[in-house]
Parts: structure tokens; C-alpha cells; sequence
């Protein structure tokens, strides 16, 4: 049966790719496309979510603006890992279609209330302001969300943007709190595991040799956003990370992690927005999420490849 979702996103090259999986998979039904501030400015990410949808062809996927800041904090981008318009690496044409006139919190919470309870699952791939501020406007949504399966956080692979924390986490800690505190079925993509789907010369080769518009976009991306992390990790390639929400919607047995409690740091200013991953099970916390540790890397690259030909 189709998966309803809806997809919270900065993009973004990795949201892009996440967001090109989604919509090329008839196992998905995207309801909608909510955008958030996070590795650049919302008036970016709104633009580059229009660009991707029109790249994709799914011209009807509506598309929503949400919070232009933190919930409490003031806003971090991402600049320097995605350019100054977050999709660095590739022109692409100025967009023509329109985004909806409804506030992405608010179609969160409308599109909640009006379905069949659980019928819906929510894939954030960015800062979780949109998210957490859906749950603090309207607490009873809680119940009739799916689940939740979000790009964030990391326990062994500590922090990307701090010694301590994840970007998406880092940036709103408060909205992060209020997710990992809803009682809503967790399923969290760390870099703990987005650090195994690094991106690599072959699959960029395919990519760029497929008589494909879309793959070779994609390829373009992959070129420019992996040249800050390789030469930060001193890898081959970078981290591939939101493609993992989709990828595990579609196929959850390319992943293995564990249940767990994870708790947000949001007072600390040395470890704001740390995810506290009990996973060793020290603690009485309660189990509040399903915590990603690894991944079968080549079924991961192949399903995307897969999927974006038949876009
Ligand atoms: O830390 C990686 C995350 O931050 C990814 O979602 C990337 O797109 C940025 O939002
Ligand atoms: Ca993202």
C-alpha cells in the first residue's frame, strides 16, 4: 500500500536527491513539500524546492513555506557545504510554479486532522522548526501522525557543525525537544549511518553516463557538495545523508539500528543540540526512537540510480 508523506526539507543537494527519490517511487505519495530555513535562508530553500519539483516533473506536488527561523534561536546556515544557493553545481531554469498560499505549519496540521489517523508519515530532512512547531500549535496532532523518520543527530559519529552536535539538531534544539519528547514513532537517520553511504567516484561516473537529465544533475551536485567534506574527512567521498529517510521508507531492510532513548541538549552552549544516545542502555530513560547505525551502502546507491532513471 502507498505510504502518505509529507516531506520537511532545506534543500539543499542531499535534500534534492531525497526529494527526486521520493517522487520517483510509486511507493510514496508525496502530499506535500513544507519548507524550512536551514542550510540557506527559507526564501532559497523555497525557490530550490520549486526547482526540484519542475526538475522532477511532478509539477503538481505542492509546495509550502514555513519558519523562516529557529523556534528560539537565532538562524545557522550551511553556505559553505551547499553554496551561496544551496544547490550549487548545476544551473538550473527559474521555476515557474507557484508555492500555496497556506503556511507549512499549518498544512501540517490540516492535512493531520483531516486524514484517517496515522495515515500520514513525516520526513523531515532539515532543522525541525516546522515540525516542532506544528506539535506546539496544535499538541493533539501527536497522536495521528504514523511515524516520524528524520535526518539528525549522531552518537559515535559526534558532531558536524560542533564538536557536539548534527546541523539539523544544532540548529533548533528546542524544536528537536518537542519532537523527541511527542511520543510519535521515531525513526532517526544519525550520521551515525549517513556516514556509511559515502558518495563515490563510480557511482557519480554512472550517474553522469546515463542518458539521463536528472541523473547528471544529480552527478553535478554530488561533485560540488563532496568537495567540502572530503577534504574535512579526508575521505573519497561525502556523506549522502536525507536520501537515508526515503531509502527507508521504501526498503527499511537496507538499514539495522537500534531502540533507544535519545535525548536533546538544549541548555548547554558547549553541547547545544546533541543528540544523548542511551545506547548502551545505562539509563531508565525510555526507549523514544529507532536509532540508524548502519546500512547496506551499495543496495542504497543502486535503489537512487534505479529510481532516478525512471524519473
Ligand atoms: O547534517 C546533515 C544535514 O544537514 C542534512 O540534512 C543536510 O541537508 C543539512 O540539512
Ligand atoms: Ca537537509
Amino acid at each position: 500500500m502507498r505510504q502518505n508523506i509529507i516531506i520537511d526539507t532545506d534543500p539543499g543537494q542531499d535534500d534534492a536527491v531525497a526529494i527526486l527519490l521520493a517522487l520517483a517511487s510509486p511507493e510514496l505519495e508525496v502530499l506535500g513539500i513544507t519548507c524550512v530555513a536551514g542550510n540557506v535562508p527559507l526564501t532559497k530553500t523555497i525557490y530550490n524546492a520549486r526547482q526540484i519539483c519542475e526538475l522532477s516533473g511532478k509539477i503538481k506536488t505542492p509546495i509550502f513555506a514555513g519558519c523562516d527561523r529557529p523556534m528560539r534561536r537565532d538562524l545557522t546556515t550551511a553556505e559553505h557545504v551547499h553554496g551561496k544557493t544551496g544547490l550549487d553545481g548545476v544551473t538550473l531554469p527559474e521555476p515557474k510554479i507557484k508555492i500555496e498560499t497556506t503556511h507549512a505549519v499549518d498544512f501540517i496540521i490540516e492535512t493531520l486532522r483531516a486524514s484517517p489517523s496515522k495515515s500520514i508519515t513525516l520526513c523531515p530532512l532539515g532543522p525541525l522548526t516546522n515540525i516542532g512547531t506544528a506539535l506546539k500549535k496544535a499538541p493533539d496532532i501527536a497522536d495521528r501522525v504514523q511515524k516520524i523518520v528524520l535526518m539528525g543527530g549522531a552518537y559515535f559519529e559526534v558532531g558536524n557543525i560542533t564538536p557536539a552536535a548534527e546541523f539539523n539538531i544544532y540548529v533548533d534544539p528546542e524544536a528537536a525537544e518537542i519532537v523527541f519528547k511527542s511520543g510519535i514513532e521515531l525513526i532517526v537517520a544519525p550520521l551515525d549511518v549517513t556516514h556509511k553511504v559515502l558518495t563515490n567516484n563510480e557511482w557519480v561516473s554512472e550517474l553522469k553516463t546515463q542518458d539521463n537529465y536528472i541523473c547528471n544533475v544529480v552527478a553535478a551536485w554530488t561533485s560540488f557538495f563532496e568537495r567540502f567534506d572530503t577534504e574535512k574527512y579526508g575521505t573519497q567521498g561525502a556523506p549522502l545523508h536525507d536520501p537515508c529517510v526515503i531509502a527507508y521508507l521504501i526498503d527499511p531492510d537496507l538499514f539495522a539500528g537500534r531502540s533507544i532513548n535519545v535525548e536533546i541538549e538544549t541548555k548547554s552552549k558547549l553541547t547545544r543540540g546533541m543528540t544523548v544516545a542511551d545506547w548502551w542502555g545505562v539509563t531508565d530513560r525510555s526507549i523514544n526512537a529507532l536509532f540508524l547505525n548502519n546500512v547496506d551502502a551499495i543496495g542504497y546507491f543502486k535503489l537512487i540510480t534505479d529510481r532516478l532513471r525512471k524519473l
